[in-house]
């Protein structure tokens, strides 16, 4: 069966083709991604609008481009995928608006997908893929949460965030201290030249005795040591800054995930999302997860952020699981809000 993904929830337009047997895990035929990034940058930030009318663009061109790189035509898929949610409702609407209509033309079913299931299931299209069950820290521009994953569909939430995520974090400190949008990469380029332990910053709720985050009075703290610097900080001196701010977030992402992997018992970590691409926190899940016997996999790096493959594969192995078949091509929703344990 070939399962064509579409992901249009926020700024990168993504399409993938992806092709499973009854069992085994899905292989992906080609993926083709186009980021609004330099689009968005003048604003500093995602504009709904703009976002929907460039997913409108560019989903077609990047299907026909996921179709050529895999040598196969149109009629060849089975099944059409798409983001269901969460997502900007407009950007949403795009994606499950064509993948439907193009279901309807090829007379084939649709399947709606949760964006952070796609995120969580990432790394089964990696050259080490994991095995079930695992603790999965899904860290991205919207959410921050550790699950007990004990099989598709079956997802345990054991903490999240109570205020913003852990992207949010990167990207808003980036934001005040000038870094541009999205901050998160900046951010961590800069990080490379600074002191971790040049400013005191705190880690939220690292010892709270439970699995949740809060991450908004990072940004406070953040705010306030920029703010001493003065209108023109020394370059070393923000350098400083975004290595201390990056510290302070993966301590806490850290701790709390090997937490979790102590409370669960179980000796396996999936890291997926944007900010899973941070070479810093790999490096510390790294050395942690060594010392404590746990193997951790993440997505390949190119798939940490958005894509159409993620969505093509989640669609995939829900299909194989048996929970999901395709709807017929007609009426659709998309849902801007929706906690991944409301998936059935
Ligand atoms: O998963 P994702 O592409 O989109 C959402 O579903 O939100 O994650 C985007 C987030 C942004 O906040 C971005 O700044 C962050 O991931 N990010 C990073 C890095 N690459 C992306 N954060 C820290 N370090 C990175 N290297
Ligand atoms: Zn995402």
């Amino acid at each position: 069966m070939k399962v064509l993904g579409v992901e249009s929830s926020c700024d990168e337009t993504g399409v993938a083709l992806v092709e499973c047997a009854e069992v085994g895990v899905p292989r992906l035929l080609a993926h083709a991604l186009h980021s609004q990034v330099s689009m968005h940058e003048a604003y500093g930030g995602v504009v709904p609008e703009l976002a929907s009318r460039d997913h409108i663009r560019r989903v077609i061109p990047l299907t026909e481009c996921v179709l050529a790189d895999a040598g196969c035509a149109l009629a060849d898929i089975d099944l059409v995928a798409y983001t269901r949610g969460p997502g900007l409702a407009g950007a949403l609407l795009v994606g499950a608006g064509y993948a439907v209509a193009l279901a309807a033309a090829l007379e084939r079913p649709t399947l709606g997908v949760h964006h952070l299931e796609g995120h969580l299931l990432s790394p089964f299209l990696s050259a080490d893929p994991p095995e079930f069950p695992f603790v999965a820290l899904l860290v991205s521009g919207g959410h921050t949460q550790l699950m007990r994953v004990d099989g598709v569909g079956r997802y345990e939430l054991l903490g999240e965030t109570i205020d913003d995520a852990a992207g949010e974090a990167f990207d808003k400190s980036a934001k005040l201290m000038g870094l541009g949008y999205p901050g998160g990469p900046a951010l961590s380029r800069l990080a490379q030249r600074g002191r971790p332990d040049a400013f005191p910053l705190p880690r939220p709720l690292l010892h709270s005795g439970d699995l949740d985050f809060s991450f908004a009075g990072l940004k406070t703290a953040v705010m306030t040591q920029h703010r001493k610097l003065g209108p023109a900080p020394a370059s070393e001196a923000l350098a400083d800054l975004a290595a201390a701010t990056q510290a302070a977030i993966v301590d806490v992402l850290a701790a709390k995930a090997m937490a979790a992997l102590r409370r669960t018992g179980l000796r396996r970590l999936v890291v997926a999302g944007g900010v899973g691409a941070n070479a810093e926190l790999r490096r510390r899940l790294g050395q942690a997860c060594g010392r404590a016997g746990v193997r951790v996999h993440y997505p390949e790096f190119e798939l940490c952020t958005d894509n159409g493959a993620m969505i093509a594969l989640a669609a995939a192995m829900r299909v194989q699981a048996g929970l999901a078949r395709g709807q017929a091509a007609e009426a659709f929703d998309v849902r801007p809000r929706w906690p991944l344990q409301d998936i059935h």
